[in-house]
């Protein structure tokens, strides 16, 4: 077996070379093939054919950040904002529950509304009403007291896109103002107290090259996330994007695989953008490693006006009928969904120590 790839799956730490050597051989026939093969071995062996389901409420698309790349950038005038109130995040989060969520990720921009004393009230009560569920963040860079407060009040988990772990990449992505220092430190003090973190990065975004990507796995190499967010870049006609090619979901599918290799209990979903670019694409993505799905939660008039990208899926749950409809679809390739918090494996008992 090649070198690199027995490193892999050996558990020995690869190099950049490494990584950029199976990137290269992407395009070899045969070999995304036996990549995945070997990433669906070692979901199986970890999660069996279990699928997690995160129900995804989209509390803001207030955003102070200007992304290049994302349509809910503070400078895009021609959306309609929103921002939900306390006791429509609870309504949506109740309702959840009642179809089977165990985890909920509050997900917007950073909007400066939400204060920690406005999210760790909203914390508390989702808590005080179901004590079994998980509660998720993705609200993006914070300081280490507010993520401190946060996971005080009940937060069990961070999601925080590195977005690219090539600081030139990452000035190429974001404007002047934002630092990818900032975002790297943001992920580290996130560790440090206790939640369980993700990261990620989109594929296929501009200027993106293979050396990017293989700096991208270095990083999740050694950084060890929880969690790992990747889906392909789609562009958005409002932003300086617009007119930029987007991700593939061969690429993202490949990704995921080695991911999946790299890091065999990662909780890795199957992101909404895989699903957004092609009919079934989702279920590409736990065909090729993923072991997590995020339906949307959000009332529709967020989920029409969440629009980081054009033509993003709308898998609303306004009712039981399309949850057991991704349930069917997860069984007809082999999956089966469960009610369940979904814990990356090992972390409760080493809280509990
Ligand atoms: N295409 C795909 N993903 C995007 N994101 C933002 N804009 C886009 C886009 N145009 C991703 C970023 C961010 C996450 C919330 O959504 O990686 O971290």
């Amino acid at each position: 077996m090649p070198k690199p790839l027995e490193k892999l799956k050996n558990g020995i730490a690869l190099t950049k070379e490494d990584f950029l050597w199976i990137l290269e051989k992407q395009e070899e026939k045969g070999f995304r093939e036996t990549l995945q093969e070997y990433a669906l071995q070692l979901r199986k062996k970890n999660f069996g054919n279990t699928i997690y389901i995160r129900g995804l409420i989209e509390i803001s698309n207030y955003c102070k950040n200007n992304c290049y790349y994302c349509g809910i950038r503070r400078e895009n005038s021609s959306i309609h904002r929103y921002r939900l109130e306390e006791d429509t995040i609870l309504s949506c989060v109740a309702e959840g529950y009642a179809l089977g969520f165990r985890t909920f990720v509050l997900q917007g921009g950073e909007d400066p509304y939400y204060t920690d004393e406005r999210l760790c009230s909203i914390l508390k009560k989702i808590k005080q009403n179901h004590p079994d569920c998980a509660i998720t963040l993705s609200l993006g860079e914070r300081s280490k007291d507010s993520y401190l407060a946060l996971f005080q009040a009940g937060a069990d988990r961070y999601l925080l896109r590195h977005e690219t772990a090539t600081e030139s990449h990452y000035g190429m992505l974001h404007p002047e103002q934002m630092s990818w220092q900032n975002r790297i430190r943001c992920l580290q003090q996130l560790k440090e107290i206790g939640y369980q973190v993700g990261c990620g990065f989109m594929v296929g975004s501009p200027f993106q090259t293979k050396e990017h990507l293989a700096n991208d796995l270095l990083f999740l190499q050694q950084f060890r996330p929880h969690m790992v967010g990747i889906g392909p870049f789609i562009p958005q006609g409002q932003t300086p994007f617009g007119q930029y090619a987007g991700g593939t979901v061969e690429q993202t599918l490949f990704l995921l695989s080695l991911i999946r290799i790299l890091l065999p209990q990662v909780l890795l979903p199957a992101t909404t953008a895989l699903g957004s670019l092609e009919v079934g694409g989702r279920e590409k993505g736990i065909l090729a490693g993923a072991n997590v799905v995020m339906p949307n939660l959000s009332p529709k008039e967020a989920r029409e006006n969440y629009t980081l990208y054009d033509n993003k899926l709308s898998t609303g749950l306004e009712n039981a009928h399309s949850l057991q409809a991704l349930q069917e679809s997860m069984k007809a390739i082999g999956y089966e969904i469960v009610i369940d918090r979904g814990d990356a494996p090992g972390v409760l008992e080493q809280q509990k120590r």
